[in-house]
């Protein structure tokens, strides 16, 4: 791996940083779920140096992010759900999972030589603007070494990926602070909970969304069973007992929300894993209290038994 000298950068140098992925630099950059590593799509050796700063695996394909519908159209096919999700959502913490489209021009690492595209439009002002001035689809997975938690800070990145990357955008916390929910079309279904409530998507499309979560299944391959894990052992659905993550009522060291919010908490999930495990002692276990699953408790839960996983290796 080489070693880069990792540049901490700030709004004003949104020109310079989209200058850095248009000539195939690793940029990571703040969206409204998690920070992304980004290269430019159609780049192949730019899309390897992902693949490699991460130490991820190459089945794994990767999220491409789009200023625009009209960029999304130039990539991959919409059908009629497609497209109405995408207007009800769009920009916001969904992606898309769609066929993609003869001369979309991306580089076949993104896909993992798989015919469909995973396709997001996030919200994120800075996202937003970084990605118009680049003009180019930006490959991004989150911003960290492969299998650990993910960033919901610049510090966050670095503290992974410092001397692998050529740079991070500093734009604050993540406000949402899990993973995009992921849906595929024909047959249209549900890959990954996440910052986008699955009660919303059932509301806008008039029917419950079915469910593709199996870890196992060849149309989700980066659902590994073990990620976001911290160095401590995690264990779920604990009230009480020493070295508590809590939720509401359930107190502990620290706690997801006090008032029992699910943004609230899926914003501070990611940084208080980081918090707990520095805290941790060898033998510490991070016992979190129980969350609810309804709205945003269903991606942080499936982050968490993620989190729980006995790990390989
Ligand atoms: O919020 C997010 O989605 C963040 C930010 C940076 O946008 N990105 C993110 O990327 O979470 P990553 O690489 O950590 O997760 C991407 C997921 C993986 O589980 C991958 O397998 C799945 O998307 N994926 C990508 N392309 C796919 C495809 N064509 N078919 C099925 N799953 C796909
Ligand atoms: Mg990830």
């Amino acid at each position: 791996m080489t070693d880069l000298d990792t540049l901490l950068l700030g709004p004003a140098d949104l020109a310079k940083v989209a200058k850095m992925l248009q000539s195939g630099q690793l940029v990571a950059f703040p969206t409204e779920t998690v920070y992304g590593l980004g290269a430019d799509a159609r780049n192949g050796s730019a899309v390897a140096a992902i693949y490699a700063a991460k130490g991820r695996p190459s089945f794994n394909p990767l999220i491409v992010h789009v200023a625009s519908m009209e960029q999304a159209e130039a990539l991959a096919h919409f059908d009629h759900d497609a497209r109405a999700l995408a207007q009800a959502f769009w920009p916001g913490p969904l992606s898309l999972v769609l066929p993609l489209k003869d001369g979309h021009g991306l580089s076949s690492l993104v896909t993992a030589g798989l015919d469909t595209v995973a396709i997001r439009m996030p919200a994120q002002l800075l996202a937003r603007d970084l990605l118009a001035l680049a003009d180019c689809p930006v490959a991004a997975p989150s911003a960290n070494p492969s299998g650990q938690i993910s960033p919901t800070t610049a510090a966050h990145v670095l503290a992974g990926l410092s001397g692998r990357i050529d740079a991070v955008l500093d734009g604050g916390p993540c406000k949402v602070g899990v993973e995009s929910t992921i849906v595929a079309t024909s047959p249209l279904r549900l890959l990954r909970p996440g910052g986008l409530p699955v009660e919303a998507l059932n509301a806008a499309l008039g029917s419950p969304l079915a469910e593709d979560t199996n870890p196992d299944t060849p149309s989700a391959p980066g659902q590994l069973v073990s990620h976001y894990a911290p160095n401590a052992r995690v264990a779920l659905n604990q009230t009480d007992g020493a070295f508590m993550l809590g939720f509401g009522a359930v107190n502990g060291q620290l706690n997801l929300s006090p008032s029992g919010d699910l943004h609230e908490a899926a914003a501070n999930l990611f940084a208080m894993l980081r918090q707990m495990d520095e805290l941790a002692s060898d033998t510490d276990t991070i016992r979190v209290a129980p969350i609810p699953m309804t709205g945003l408790g269903l991606a942080i839960n499936d982050r968490l038994t993620r989190a729980a996983a006995p790990r390989l290796g």
